[in-house]
């Protein structure tokens, strides 16, 4: 046997590839996607033209904005038999599991599906990013017992998936919030959905097959899902009042407090921060609901900084602060990780395209720490 080689246990610390897309510098708190601060792009893009960065590396021409969001509002429309299945399946499934279905359904449809040219994955992230968006209000829709709503395509990306989803055209104020929520969502380098993606695609498999397991791995808890987890603690502490003793226990039973710490993060989550000052408009124009959960957050925050910001780098993420603000502008807890899938989508075609570029299987080595030559005991002796 080998000498124990030094593990890097959950590839932490590990470069793989190299990427011109997004860069995180978790030290000093800063994300720039394609070189542009996020608080730059927050302030003053939207979604569409965040995604044309992300995908093409550069801000789009007016003309060139036009046609990238002409493509995107032309294939908001589910397809019948995809709609159906998503139907069945959406009544009793995770809503995830429901999307992860879905989206794997597309090259059944797609003249592309199995053109792997730059050109055909170009048109066939656009059309993920679109159609990605359009499933997850739907899935909102069966599962609320509400019928499917046709895309309008008069309306921009988050205004349409707010109208897919409510059934009604959203004010100019909600659609905005969803389109800043999905420009902070689009991109973060190779965090574990992204990585999976780009693993299954590194078989030279196909850009539906990639982003369907970075779907699944968006999934758990520790990633996409600790919004919708950080949001359940908020009711679980139910009044403000009962948050310093709530954060107290669960540091004390040594258990996890959802939306704090990051693998990369040691400083405060950017996106955090501005996040954070939707909650301060919030605290005055909501709803009693928000205006509670607001309340229990920004203690929740207080608490848990002191306690473990400086001293041991665990900071609120990007999770903390989105569960009051969805539920402000009628997003339901489900579909917040959905939601994520909808905004990441392009960070994840985006490194698909890129790692393609220059492809080598990606196959680290696992240390084997098992027994050998074990004596093979027929069954009748065992
Ligand atoms: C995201 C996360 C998995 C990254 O963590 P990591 O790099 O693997 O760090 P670890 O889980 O090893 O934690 C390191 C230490 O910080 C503590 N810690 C990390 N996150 C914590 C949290 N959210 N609440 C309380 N303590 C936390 C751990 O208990 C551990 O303490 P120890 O050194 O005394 O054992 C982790 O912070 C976490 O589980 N956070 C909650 C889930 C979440 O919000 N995920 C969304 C990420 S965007």
């Amino acid at each position: 046997m080998t000498d124990k080689p030094i593990i890097d246990h959950g590839l932490e610390g590990v470069y793989y590839t190299e990427s011109k897309i997004a860069m995180i510098d978790g030290h000093l708190g800063r994300l720039y996607y394609r070189g542009y601060p996020i608080e730059t792009l927050a302030q003053n893009s939207s979604f569409e033209e965040v995604c044309y960065l992300i995908l093409y590396g550069k801000l789009p021409s007016m003309m060139e904005l036009d046609s990238f969001n002409y493509q995107l509002r032309n294939s908001r429309e589910i397809n019948p038999s995809v709609l159906a299945v998503m139907t069945e399946m959406a009544q009793k499934a995770d809503p995830m599991d429901t999307l992860r279905t879905a989206i794997s359904m597309l090259p059944g449809y797609d003249i592309d599906a199995y053109d792997n040219s730059n050109e055909a994955n170009m048109r066939k992230s656009i059309r993920l990013i679109s159609q990605v968006a359009s499933m997850t209000a739907a899935i909102g829709r069966i599962r609320g017992g509400k019928e499917y709503v046709a895309p309008d395509s008069s309306l921009s990306h988050s205004g349409n998936f707010l109208y897919m989803l409510n059934g009604a055209k959203p004010t100019e104020n909600d659609a905005r919030v969803i389109d800043i929520m999905m420009i902070l969502h689009a991109e973060h380098g190779s965090n574990a959905s992204t990585f999976t993606t780009i693993a299954a695609g590194s078989t030279l498999s196909d850009i539906y097959a990639a982003v369907t397991a970075g779907i699944a791995a968006l999934k758990g808890p520790l990633h996409g899902g600790a919004d919708e987890a950080a949001l359940k603690m908020l009711y679980a502490i139910g009044e403000p009042e009962n948050t310093e003793q709530y954060i107290e226990d669960a540091l004390a039973g040594r258990k996890k407090v959802m939306g704090f710490g990051h693998r990369v993060y040691k400083a405060y989550d950017p996106r955090a921060r501005i996040i954070k000052a939707f909650l301060e408009e919030l605290q005055h124009s909501s709803s009693e609901e928000v205006k509670k959960l607001t309340a229990i957050e920004l203690r929740a925050e207080k608490i848990m900084v002191e306690r473990l910001g400086n001293q041991k780098g665990i900071w609120p993420n990007v999770d903390f602060f989105s569960g009051p603000v969805y539920v402000s502008v009628g997003i339901p807890l489900e579909l917040f990780t959905p939601l994520f899938a909808a905004s990441r989508m392009v960070g994840w075609c985006a490194h698909m395209m890129e790692y393609w570029q220059d492809n080598r299987l990606i196959r680290p080595l696992d240390y084997y720490s098992g027994e050998l030559d074990l004596k093979y005991v027929p069954m009748s002796e065992r």
